[in-house]
């Protein structure tokens, strides 16, 4: 068995080897050109997208001496990058005025995808309000593209999205849609010098914002091509500003692989969150047990609980998978129980507010409440998903007088899940308010000054780690 075995191995090796030699050594032409040209950073790279993947993406290629230009249907931002201004907080003008200089421009205007050597798309992916995958971003983009590829070029989708969407949504759509009848390049040794072919590939973003520790170039960056060809081409790019590449055996591969990292985020904080609950009620301090766990050198990493989930990635991605796994007669069980144990944090915390002020002898109902962090996390400047949206929409539904302060924020207007349309308050005179509740702890903040001033304070992060007062209720 095992030597019969080792033999078709080996022969289906010297097979590919002798394919790939006789039938396609145009193709090894065309490779090795594209890859001479992305090595001395010549290859044109567009990228459609300027939000918080696609435009600091854009800088790291411009940093590297591409010419670059950046796609995106909201005006405002090409209108902004046009004037060498910046909209995300953690990026400067400077950057885009450098990005400028060596050639980055911003544009609305599809046709010229054509003078592209890749396309690289960083459009959302998040859930419509039956919490299934809404792909009306990636659909609406690869309609836009179609008309203007041309052969040779190679696609890169980073989307988080579910296993198979590369392969069934995008490639079908560019396929029937593009002009010159040009197929994506499959198996090995492809045709792409006779005028036919595109390259395909997935590559997800694996971005932690807020993160200052870790560089973007030091995150390895996987890759799935659709055939040997694109992934080398796709390793070749990502490899001229990523300090290592990984590949993958298809772009279904790659795409699972985002989603298992950002599963397993979300069920292991749904662990901790729902062990805070229990060791509240015990009387033990969560806090205090991880710190002592993490001090294990193998078999333990340490998630942190919270006051519920945020961000475009955690809270939305498992459902993607969740959502295509029903069609394999699936259920994603570990999923909808992380979901279900997330999503009713925002309302532990509203039950804590609750029973904090009844200790007062106050009702949230007519309480002035501070919620003192917006932002999903500590640090940056991204409301989406916010846990501390749903958790101030709950302290009004109950009759609250709601302020927030968030220094990355200085108007809540409306988002996809809420219309506040609420002002920043002063970081001042905090007596004022019956209850402050730290929603994010951001590291600008002074604790001990906040929690000296307050009457009372609800902490949702451990922020006033180390103070000890009768004023601070751990929730
Ligand atoms: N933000 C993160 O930290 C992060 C991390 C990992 C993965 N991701 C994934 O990356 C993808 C992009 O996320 P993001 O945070 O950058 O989103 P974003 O909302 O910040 O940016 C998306 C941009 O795409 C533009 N856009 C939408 N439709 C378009 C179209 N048809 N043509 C051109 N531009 C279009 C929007 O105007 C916006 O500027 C998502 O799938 C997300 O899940 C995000």
């Amino acid at each position: 068995m095992l030597k019969s075995g080792l033999v078709a191995t080996n022969s289906r090796t010297l097979l590919r080897t002798k394919t790939f030699m006789t039938t396609s050594s145009a193709t090894v032409t065309f490779l090795d050109q594209f890859k001479s040209k992305i090595q001395q950073c010549q290859a044109r790279v567009g990228i459609i997208g300027l939000g918080y993947v696609g435009l600091p993406l854009a800088l790291l290629y411009s940093e590297e001496k591409f010419q670059v230009t950046g796609f995106d249907i909201d005006s405002r931002k090409v209108d902004a990058l046009s004037k060498g201004e910046s909209y995300i907080y953690r990026i400067t003008a400077e950057e885009i005025q450098a990005a400028k200089r060596h050639g980055f421009s911003a544009t609305a205007d599809y046709s010229r995808l054509t003078d592209m050597d890749a396309i690289i798309i960083c459009v959302p992916t998040p859930l419509n309000e039956y919490h299934e995958p809404d792909l009306s971003f990636i659909t609406n983009t690869t309609h836009s593209i179609a008309p203007h590829l041309r052969a040779g070029q190679l696609v890169v989708l980073e989307s988080t999205t579910y296993p198979g969407t590369t392969e069934e949504v995008m490639i079908p759509i560019l396929e029937k849609e593009n002009r010159g009848g040009l197929k994506a390049a499959r198996g090995e040794g492809s045709q792409s010098e006779s005028g036919q072919e595109f390259f395909v590939a997935f590559s997800p973003e694996r971005e932690d914002p807020g993160n200052t520790t870790v560089a973007r170039k030091d995150i390895p960056k996987v890759v799935g091509g659709l055939n040997p060809e694109a992934s080398e081409l796709a390793a070749s790019l990502y490899g001229a500003i990523f300090n290592r590449t990984v590949p993958v055996s298809s772009p279904a591969a790659a795409e699972m692989t985002k989603l298992l990292e950002n599963i397993y985020r979300c069920v292991n904080i749904a662990l901790v969150n729902e062990l805070k609950l229990l060791c509240l009620r015990m009387g033990l301090d969560i806090w205090e047990v991880i710190e002592a766990a993490s001090t294990k050198p193998f078999g333990f990493h340490p998630f942190y609980p919270g006051p519920g989930l945020g961000g475009h990635c955690i809270p939305v991605d498992p459902f993607y998978l969740s959502w295509k796994a029903k069609e394999w007669d699936f259920r994603t069980r570990f999923i909808e129980l992380a979901g279900e144990i997330n999503t009713s944090m925002p309302y532990h915390v509203l039950a804590s507010v609750g029973s904090a002020l009844n200790r007062h002898k106050k009702a949230v109902n007519g309480a002035r409440v501070l919620v003192l962090g917006v932002a999903y996390k500590r640090d940056i400047d991204d409301l989406r998903e916010s846990p501390a949206l749903t958790i101030i929409e709950l302290l009004q539904k109950d009759g609250a007088a709601v302020s927030y302060h968030d220094p990355y924020f200085p108007f809540i207007g409306r988002g996809r899940k809420y219309d506040l349309q609420m002002k920043c308050a002063e970081l001042k005179d905090l007596g004022q308010y019956d209850c402050v509740v730290i929603v994010t702890d951001h590291s600008d903040y002074d604790y001990p000054s906040i929690v000296r001033e307050a009457q009372l304070v609800v902490d949702t992060r451990n922020a006033t780690r180390g103070i000890v007062s009768p004023k601070i209720v751990h929730c």
